[in-house]
C-alpha cells in the first residue's frame, strides 16, 4: 500500500511512518514540507502524489497557544483536515485522521465512548473539533481516531518531563484532578496497522491504551519503573497538586478518559493497560 502520513515529524507521526514503512511504501511529510495553513499548498503537495491511505497526525497542539492564535489554529486543527479529506476522496484514497478527547468538556466522570457528546472548552478543542466535522463531512468512510495523553520516543512527553525532573530536584508533583487514557505512540502505530488490515466502517474511533489514571497516577508509574530500572531519582513520590492551581491559560477538560470497546471489537485485541504500556517505554528509551 501506498501510504502518506502529513506530520512525520511529530510525536505520533514518527512512529506511524517507522510502524507502518516496514510493510508499506510511506512518504512522510513535515512541517517544512508542507505548511498546513495554506490550502493551496495542501492541494499542490497532495495532489501530486498517488496513494491509497492518508494518515493526519499533524497540528497545532499546544493548547495555550491556540488560544492566543485562533486564527491559526482554524487553519491547521479544522481546515487543513477538511482540504485533505477532499483530496484523499478525489484519488479514492482511505483516510484516517488524529483527533483528541478536548472535545470533551470533562464534566462526565465515565469513559468517553464515541457517540457521546462533544463540548469542547477552548479554542484547542473546538478547532479540532472542527476539524473531525470537517473530515467526516467530506466521507463518512474516513476514521478521525481520538488519541490522548501521547508518549513515545520520538519526542518528549509529560512523562519524559516529570522523570527528569526527578532526577534533579527532591520533589515532585502533578496533576491529580484530572483523569484521561495514556497512550504509546508505538503501541498506537501497531494499532493503525491491524486498522488498515480489517474492513472497518469510518466515523469516530478512540485509540488509546487501556484504562485510565490522573497525571499523578501516570508520573507515578512512570518514577515507579524508572526506578526499577535503575535511574538514579532523587524525588521518589510525585505530590499531588490540582488542576486549579497550575492557572492554565486555556481550560482544560477533568474527565477525558476514552473507552476502547469500539477499537477492541474492530481489531479483535483490547490495547494493553496503560501502566503496560508506560513500564515497557521507560524500560527500553528512558532507563537507555
Ligand atoms: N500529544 C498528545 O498528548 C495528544 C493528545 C490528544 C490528541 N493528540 C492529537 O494527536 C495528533 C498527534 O499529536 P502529537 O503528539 O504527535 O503532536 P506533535 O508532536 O505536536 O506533532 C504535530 C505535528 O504537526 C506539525 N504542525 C504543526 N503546525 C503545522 C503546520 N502549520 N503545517 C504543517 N505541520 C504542522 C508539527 O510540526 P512542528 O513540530 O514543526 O511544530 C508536528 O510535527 C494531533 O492531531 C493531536 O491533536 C495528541
Amino acid at each position: 500500500m501506498k501510504i502518506v502520513v502529513v506530520g512525520s515529524g511529530g510525536r505520533l507521526g514518527a512512529a506511524l511512518a517507522r510502524e507502518l514503512g516496514s510493510d508499506h511504501q510511506v512518504v512522510g511529510f513535515r512541517r517544512k514540507d508542507l505548511d498546513l495553513t495554506s490550502p493551496e499548498t495542501i492541494r499542490k503537495m497532495l495532489g501530486d502524489l498517488d496513494f491509497d491511505l492518508l494518515l493526519t497526525p499533524a497540528a497545532l497542539t499546544q493548547v495555550d497557544y491556540c488560544e492566543d492564535h485562533v486564527e491559526e489554529a482554524m487553519a491547521v486543527n479544522a481546515m487543513a483536515p477538511g482540504v485533505m479529506a477532499e483530496v484523499a476522496k478525489e484519488k479514492g484514497a482511505r483516510m484516517i485522521h488524529f483527533g483528541t478527547d478536548y472535545v470533551f468538556d470533562g464534566k462526565d466522570p465515565e469513559p468517553r465512548k464515541e457517540t457521546d457528546p462533544i463540548n469542547p472548552l477552548g479554542v484547542y478543542g473546538l478547532s479540532k473539533a472542527e476539524g473531525e466535522r470537517a473530515v467526516l463531512a467530506v466521507s463518512e468512510d474516513f476514521v478521525v481516531a481520538r488519541v490522548s495523553w501521547v508518549f513515545g520516543p520520538d519526542r518528549p512527553s509529560f512523562l519524559d518531563s516529570i522523570i527528569a525532573k526527578a532526577m534533579e530536584v527532591d520533589e515532585v508533583s502533578a496533576i491529580a484532578d484530572k483523569y484521561s487514557s495514556p497512550t504509546f505512540s508505538n503501541d498506537l502505530a501497531k494499532l493503525v496497522s491491524l486498522l488498515i488490515d480489517r474492513p472497518c466502517s469510518g466515523g469516530l474511533l478512540n485509540m488509546c491504551n487501556s484504562g485510565s489514571c490522573s497525571w499523578q497516577e501516570y508520573a507515578q508509574v512512570g518514577i515507579d519503573a524508572a526506578l526499577a530500572c535503575g535511574v538514579p531519582l532523587r524525588a521518589k513520590q510525585v505530590d499531588a497538586i490540582s488542576l486549579e492551581q497550575m492557572g492554565f491559560q486555556a481550560p482544560r477538560p477533568k474527565y477525558t478518559a476514552m473507552s476502547v470497546d469500539r477499537l477492541t471489537q474492530i481489531c479483535g485485541q483490547c490495547p494493553r493497560p496503560w501502566q503496560e504500556a508506560v513500564n515497557d517505554y521507560v524500560r527500553r528509551f528512558v532507563a537507555t
